[in-house]
C-alpha cells in the first residue's frame, strides 16, 4: 500500500512519521523519487506538475494538502473521477484566524501609517475609532472565512460576509449572491478575501470593486494571488481609494525579487504563511481518508470538481 507525497515544503519525514502513526503498513514515498508508480494507489500532494497524477493507473484517490484544490483542479489532465479531499481542519482555521485578525487590527489601528512615519521620523497621531464602529468584511465565508467573522465579532468589530448563499452567524450580517456584492462593499472598509479560487472569483479584486469600497479601505488578501489583479492594486492605493494593503499570496509564488509590491510604502508581504497544513493534525485527517478509500466509504471533505472546492 504506498502512497506519493509532494508537497513544497521541506518536511517529508514528519509526514511520513506522523502518517505511519495512524496507517502503519503505509508506504510514503516522496515524489519525485515514487519508484514504480502503478503501484501507488493514494497521492497527497500540493501543487503537483499537470499530467503527472495521470500517470498513476492505479490511484485510488487524491487528497490535497492545503484547503485550497485549484492548483490541482487547474491540470487540464486531472482524474477528476476519483475520489478528492481538502484539509478541512481546526488548527488551519485557527492559524488563518490568528493572521486576519492580526492583520485587521493593524489596518484598523493604521500600523501601515506608523510604519511610514516611524521611517520619517514622524510623531503623529491618526484616530482610531471604536472596534464596534469598524466595518470589516470578509469575501467567502467557508471554513476559513466563518472562523475569522467569529473572532473579530468576538473582539466587538461590526462584521459581514459575502458568499454565494446565506449563512447563519451570531452577530454576522451575511450578503450573498452578485446582487447583494454592491451593498456589502459599500459598508467594508477593512476588505478580507478567504474564497476559494475558481473562474467565477478570478480577478475579483480590481478596480471596479476598489471603486466600490469607502474611500481608504484597507484590503487584505489571504486567498489566492489570481484574486487580485495586479496592475489595478497599486494605481488605487497611489490614488488613496485604499489605504493600505497585506499581501499572503501571489500569482507567482515566490515573489519575483523585482515585482513592485516589494517596495510599496503601502503593502505588506508575507510569504504564503498565513496558514500552514500541519503534519501533527492534518495527517490523522488523511489517514482517516485513506482507511475510508480502502473501505470503499465516502471521504470527509469531499471536493466538489464542479464547484471547485
Ligand atoms: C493554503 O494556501 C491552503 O490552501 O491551505
Amino acid at each position: 500500500m504506498a502512497l506519493m507525497f509532494k508537497s513544497n515544503i521541506d518536511r517529508p519525514d514528519w509526514w511520513r512519521r506522523e502518517l505511519n502513526k495512524y496507517v502503519p503498513d503505509l508506504e510514503v514515498r516522496i515524489w519525485p523519487d515514487i519508484g514504480d508508480p502503478d503501484e501507488i494507489e493514494y497521492a497527497l500532494c500540493w501543487k503537483m506538475p499537470h499530467g503527472e497524477l495521470a500517470k498513476f493507473r492505479n490511484l485510488r484517490a487524491i487528497y490535497s494538502l492545503g484547503a485550497g484544490v485549484d492548483h490541482l483542479l487547474a491540470d487540464p489532465d486531472f482524474p477528476r473521477h476519483l475520489p478528492f479531499s481538502r484539509v478541512v481542519d481546526p488548527n488551519l482555521t485557527g492559524r488563518m484566524t490568528e493572521y486576519v485578525v492580526q492583520h485587521v487590527l493593524n489596518h484598523h489601528r493604521f500600523c501601515h501609517a506608523y510604519d511610514a512615519q516611524q521611517r520619517e521620523h514622524v510623531w503623529k497621531e491618526h484616530f482610531a475609532p471604536f472596534a464596534t464602529e469598524r466595518k470589516v468584511g470578509i469575501l467567502g465565508m467557508g471554513e476559513l472565512g466563518s472562523g475569522a467573522a467569529r473572532a473579530l465579532q468576538f473582539l466587538g468589530f461590526d462584521v459581514a460576509g459575502w458568499s454565494k448563499s446565506l449563512k447563519n452567524i451570531d452577530g454576522v450580517t451575511s450578503f450573498f449572491g452578485d446582487d447583494q456584492l454592491k451593498a456589502f462593499l459599500a459598508r467594508t472598509e477593512i476588505l478580507v478575501c478567504l474564497l476559494p479560487l475558481t473562474p467565477e472569483t478570478e480577478n475579483i479584486l480590481n478596480r471596479d470593486l476598489f471603486a466600490k469600497l469607502p474611500e481608504g479601505a484597507g484590503i487584505i488578501n489571504a486567498g489566492r494571488g489570481p484574486h487580485l489583479v495586479d496592475e489595478d492594486l497599486i494605481p488605487a492605493l497611489d490614488s488613496g481609494q485604499l489605504s493600505a494593503a497585506t499581501l499572503d499570496v501571489f500569482r507567482t509564488e515566490p515573489l519575483p525579487a523585482d515585482h513592485p509590491f516589494w517596495s510599496h510604502p503601502k503593502i505588506r508581504i508575507t510569504p504564503h504563511v498565513a496558514s500552514i497544513s500541519d503534519p501533527a493534525s492534518v495527517a490523522r485527517l488523511v489517514a482517516e481518508n485513506i482507511i475510508r478509500t480502502k473501505n470503499g466509504e465516502p471521504l470527509l471533505n469531499a471536493v466538489d470538481v464542479n464547484k471547485g472546492y
